[in-house]
């Protein structure tokens, strides 16, 4: 017999195009998967895959999500929430944990998702949902750009360009923990943000042109992606590149490392288990704090993502999927412990 179908609510989209394009729908929730779980979700945070995703953009994204338009509906890869249901297979987590994660097959902007365990991890004990859903694509791929890919040792400098975004506050902090000396680049009206984040130096780019600085240090990570190949070698004994400003630039780096034995990494972040749970202990001892810049009721999520459109957050945004009279109370929470 054929279980009754139950719906949830969710963001969805039915063609490429801006925030304007997203509502909230109701949708068949999902039934849980063999080695999946289905999570209560409580809270998201946007990132820049979600507009790329959005939009369709690049083009050549398409050929993945859809050429004229999204094969897919759902939106948002980043979620913190609470298991309701436990695949066959599953054995690291039960009914009633709490867990964050993050889904790049989309799908987390919604009350439940159905996600592979191997993409979560255990929320610290007194870790907000907010928080923690800040956490899983720019934690990690600030832990894998300097510990996988930039074998960062203790005692070693790094360069982190575009230090106050959502990956680069992680970095800096991350950075600091395994005992690197750490300079942030930043804006100057980001200044003292990056140094409050632990950041041993902070060059503001609106005073210093980047292109000319000299110093030479271990490792230059790249959140901003507006470093040529000269920059790297200038400043750095090996780099990491992370994000890219445009597709000329993109190429344009792309071409010149093939051409260079300058160790230049370029990677995409995989989420794991492992490396969630390493971030939700450095969060746990303090070490690494997740700033949220604002958090938006789920209602909000279309102007969330208009927001960070702009690459200018500071630290993240979260979304909640609460009330909205109760996200003023989180506010006050996160604001009192940031
Ligand atoms: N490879 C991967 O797996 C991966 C994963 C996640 C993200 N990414 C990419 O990484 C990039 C950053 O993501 P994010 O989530 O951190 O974005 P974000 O939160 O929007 O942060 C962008 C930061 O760039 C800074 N910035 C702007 N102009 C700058 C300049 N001229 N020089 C230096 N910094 C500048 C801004 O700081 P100010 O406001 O101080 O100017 C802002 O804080 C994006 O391109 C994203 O697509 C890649």
């Amino acid at each position: 017999m054929h279980q009754p179908v139950s719906y949830m609510k969710a963001i969805t989209k039915h063609r490429y195009g801006g925030p304007e394009v997203l509502q909230l729908e109701e949708v068949a929730k999902p039934a849980v998967k063999d080695h999946h779980l289905l999570v209560r979700v409580k809270a998201n945070s946007a990132n820049p895959a979600d507009w790329h995703i959005l939009r369709g953009a690049p083009f050549f994204a398409r050929f993945s999500f859809g050429l004229f338009k999204p094969k897919d509906p759902n939106l948002g890869a980043d979620f913190s929430g609470t298991v309701e249901e436990e695949g066959h297979g599953v054995t690291d987590f039960k009914v009633g944990d709490n867990v964050f994660g993050e889904s790049l097959k989309g799908g987390a902007f919604a009350e439940y998702i159905c996600v592979s365990a191997k993409v979560c991890g255990t929320m610290p004990e007194s870790a907000e949902f907010a928080t923690m859903a800040a956490v899983p694509i720019a934690g990690l791929t600030a832990l894998q750009a300097l510990i996988t890919h930039g074998k960062l040792k203790e005692g070693e400098s790094v360069l982190i360009n575009g230090a106050s975004g959502g990956v680069g506050h992680f970095a800096v902090q991350i950075a600091k923990a395994y005992g690197a000396q750490v300079t942030g680049v930043c804006s100057s009206r980001n200044r003292d943000f990056v140094k409050s984040l632990g950041a041993d130096a902070v060059i503001a780019y609106d005073e210093e042109n980047i292109h000319q600085h000299n110093h030479k240090y271990d490792l230059v990570l790249d959140t901003h992606g507006n470093l040529f190949l000269d920059d790297f070698k200038r400043m750095g004994q090996r780099g990491v590149v992370i994000g890219f400003t445009t597709m000329k630039h993109m190429v344009r780096l792309l071409i010149s490392t093939l051409f260079s034995k300058f160790p230049l990494a370029q990677f995409t972040a995989q989420a794991n288990t492992q490396d969630l749970e390493t971030l939700a202990d450095l969060i746990q001892s303090q070490k690494v704090k997740a700033h949220l810049e604002k958090i938006y009721p789920h209602q909000q999520i279309p102007e969330a993502i208009g927001y960070i459109e702009a690459m200018r957050t500071r630290g993240k945004v979260a979304m909640v999927w609460e009330d909205a009279e109760e996200v003023e109370t989180l506010h006050e929470v996160v604001r009192n412990t940031n």
